[in-house]
């Protein structure tokens, strides 16, 4: 990038943007397995509305824009509702489920450093938890213990857990479900634990929280996840996933709201300006982030979000069937939401080839390290795609049968 000495006009400027993506894959069509969440135009162009009318706003600023307070109080008792927290529950808006999760292991180590005592705090997680638990661990001084799901369902293994707990515990984490296999931890089985134990229990809901009470009023049988399961303390839930909000717009969502005052706030004052008062990580935020997630959720109802949460089980069960109609293919299970991984079952078979060929004819392939595999996230844009990506994969398979090459990109999930 050189800085140009004078400035230049929109439209090169807009050439220039147009021609950076020229490498990119296209969302249009539902060719990438992540990333991206699309249910249709329309929905498209409230989001882009809605978040250019608050293009400007700056929702650190309460005072200045109760606008954007009120927005987002709405927002959060939406949430609040969505997963059934109880009456005194607290939720905040953050950027994302990286930061709804770093919240919340902050706001579980103050809690602990307070009133347990613990200055040396560890958590315990399943493997299968997201990469931002440990990311927060580390940037929080909070060691995070990751261990293995020993049973062949992908799910928490609850005595192995309990087993690595120790004095310094502070925490543990259940996913609903988790990223890697589509898998609701056993949330009444972790509930238990942190009431026996005394710890703070963190729920990842940041896939299934604005998908699975819509899954389950369409009568598939979701595992207990929410707030109803006695001992969960806090949860984080992603509006910019299945809320089908625009990126950057989360919830993590408190038990109490004793808990983010006592806690989570940051209310500082030891400087010249007087107080600065904060909830997230974030100093200043965008407001169009607030009043976009704050439209698409008026925009879509209850009726919209029912209706994507059927385009997603049905689209998901028609790639299932069909990626165990092709012979060397196995879709694993269980896969309880909208997340599947694809297997070769056939050993002369390599499956990071099968994605490369893929990646040739223009998919983006989510690649799964263990076991080597392709991850599929469901989101209502693959209604559009699925046929052809099945056909297509079925001639990659043919095309790679017996080839002995590792994928180049093999082991690479993102
Ligand atoms: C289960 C789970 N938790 C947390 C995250 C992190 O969310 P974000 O990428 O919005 O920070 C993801 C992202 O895919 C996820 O799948």
């Amino acid at each position: 990038m050189v800085l140009p000495a004078t400035g230049r006009a929109w439209e090169e400027i807009a050439a220039d943007l147009e021609a950076a993506k020229a490498k990119d894959f296209s969302w249009r069509g539902g060719r990438m397995a992540l990333y991206f969440y699309y249910l249709d135009d329309a929905l498209n162009d409230v989001q882009k509305k809605a978040y250019t009318s608050f293009w400007t706003e700056n929702n650190l600023g309460k005072r200045a824009f109760p606008s954007l307070a009120k927005l987002e109080t709405d927002v959060v008792e939406f949430g609040l509702k969505t997963v059934n927290a109880p009456d005194g529950a607290a939720g905040t808006f953050t950027s994302g489920g990286s930061e709804s999760i770093f919240l919340a292991l902050q706001t579980a180590r103050d809690w602990a450093r307070a009133e347990k005592g613990v200055r040396d705090p560890n958590f315990v997680v399943p493997r299968t938890a997201h990469p931002a638990f440990s990311r927060a661990g580390h940037a929080l001084g909070i060691e995070v213990r990751r261990v293995r799901t020993a049973r062949n369902d992908f799910k928490a293994d609850v005595a192995a857990m309990e087993a690595t707990l120790d004095s310094k515990t502070i925490g543990i984490v259940g996913s609903a479900p988790h990223y890697p296999f589509g898998v609701f931890d056993p949330i009444r089985e972790l509930g238990a634990l942190a009431q026996r134990r005394g710890l703070w229990l963190h729920v990842d809901a940041c896939v299934g929280g604005f998908l699975s009470p819509w899954v389950k009023k369409l009568g598939y049988a979701v595992p207990e996840w929410d707030f109803s399961v006695p001992g969960v303390t806090s949860m984080s839930a992603d509006l910019h996933k299945h809320g089908m909000a625009p990126k950057g717009a989360s919830l993590m969502m408190l038990r109490s709201d004793e808990l983010k005052q006592k806690y989570q706030t940051f209310d500082f004052r030891d400087w010249e300006r007087g107080q600065y008062l904060a909830y997230t990580m974030q100093g200043t935020r965008p407001g169009g982030a607030v009043a976009a997630a704050w439209s698409v959720i008026q925009y879509l109802g209850d009726s919209g979000y029912l209706e994507c949460a059927r385009i997603v089980m049905d689209t998901k069960k028609a790639l299932m069937d069909g990626v165990n109609a092709i012979p060397g293919l196995a879709a694993l299970e269980p896969s309880e939401l909208c997340i599947f991984v694809t297997r070769a079952t056939d050993p002369g078979l390599d499956i990071g080839a099968v994605s490369d060929a893929m990646v040739a004819r223009g998919w983006f392939i989510g690649r799964q390290a263990e076991p080597a595999g392709i991850h599929m996230h469901v989101n209502p844009i693959h209604r559009e795609s699925w046929r052809t990506y099945l056909e297509d994969l079925r001639a990659c398979v043919e095309q790679v049968r017996g080839a002995r090459t590792v994928g180049k990109e093999a082991g690479l999930t993102y």
